[in-house]
């Protein structure tokens, strides 16, 4: 799908990759991109960084765990392109952490996008095209235990994009789940590993729409986590399974 022309919506816009992914959009020739984020100072703060270079983006309060939110959005008209970005990661063994924040990714991560979908999927159906975008992470292919609730709640995201291509498919709607490792944002602040840039991913995601991709691997490690999986699974669960706390 072409990015030119398109009217585009990017939950969890704020900050980190979700606010480089609506400049990128807006580079692209987008016509319009909805921005969402959660503050009015995150709002603003995008309105007047949109205005500074004329660029066609639109700051929305969406909050994707409420449902007055979501109802809002899909009062937006017709969407070409959703990407459902927004995430929260919680850290740790699964049997000791927070429980809230298992709880929190999977009400964000998982049924925030689904929510989304719901939303915004009818118009793209009868509109006869667009397409979901959904954030995950190759770690939903194969547990990393550090974060292993997270990884958890990307896998169902991952899963829910496939249930969703089977429906929406031949409407002309294109679902996609890509897949990065980390990227430097505030979530992997903690983390000292090499990370992507949100530029380099942003672009990747912005090529892999161009293309019409299936749940792409963003970047080269990623790329290495799946080919390692097709390649022997149980040795790479192994080895991913020695990262945790
Ligand atoms: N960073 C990585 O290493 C990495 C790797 C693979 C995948 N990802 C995924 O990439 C996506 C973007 O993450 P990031 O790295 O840019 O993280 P980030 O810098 O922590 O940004 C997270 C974004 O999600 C928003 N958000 C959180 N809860 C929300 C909710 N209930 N409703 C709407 N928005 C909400 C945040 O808004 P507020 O500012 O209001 O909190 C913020 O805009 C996430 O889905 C993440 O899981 C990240």
């Amino acid at each position: 799908m072409d990015i030119e022309g398109r009217r585009v919506l990017i939950t969890g816009a704020s900050r980190g990759l979700g606010r480089t992914l609506a400049f990128a959009f807006a580079e692209g020739g987008a016509r319009e991109v909805f921005a969402g984020a959660r503050k009015a100072e995150d709002i603003e703060k995008l309105s007047s960084a949109a205005q500074a270079i004329n660029a066609p983006i639109t700051p929305i309060k969406l909050d994707v765990t409420s449902a007055e939110d979501i109802h809002a959005v899909a009062a937006l008209g017709c969407i070409d392109i959703l990407v459902n970005n927004a995430g929260v990661a919680g850290y740790g063994n699964p049997l000791q952490m927070n429980f809230e924040s298992a709880s929190a990714e999977m009400s964000v991560n998982y049924f925030g996008a689904l929510r989304m979908a719901r939303a915004l999927a009818p118009a793209m159906v009868e509109q006869g095209q667009g397409m979901i975008v959904n954030v995950a992470t190759a770690f939903a292919k194969v547990n990393l235990p550090l974060v292993g609730t997270y990884c958890a709640s990307k896998a169902a995201l991952l899963s829910l994009g496939q249930a969703l291509r089977a429906y929406l498919g031949d409407k002309g709607v294109h679902v996609m789940t890509v897949m990065p490792t980390t990227i430097d944002t505030d979530m992997s602040s903690g983390a000292d590993v090499p990370k992507m840039t949100k530029e380099f991913v942003a672009g990747e995601i912005l090529r892999h729409i161009r293309a019409e991709t299936i749940d792409p691997p963003i970047g080269a490690e990623a790329q290495g986590i799946l080919d390692g999986l097709l390649n022997d699974p149980v040795a790479m669960e192994k080895m991913i399974g020695q990262i945790r706390v």
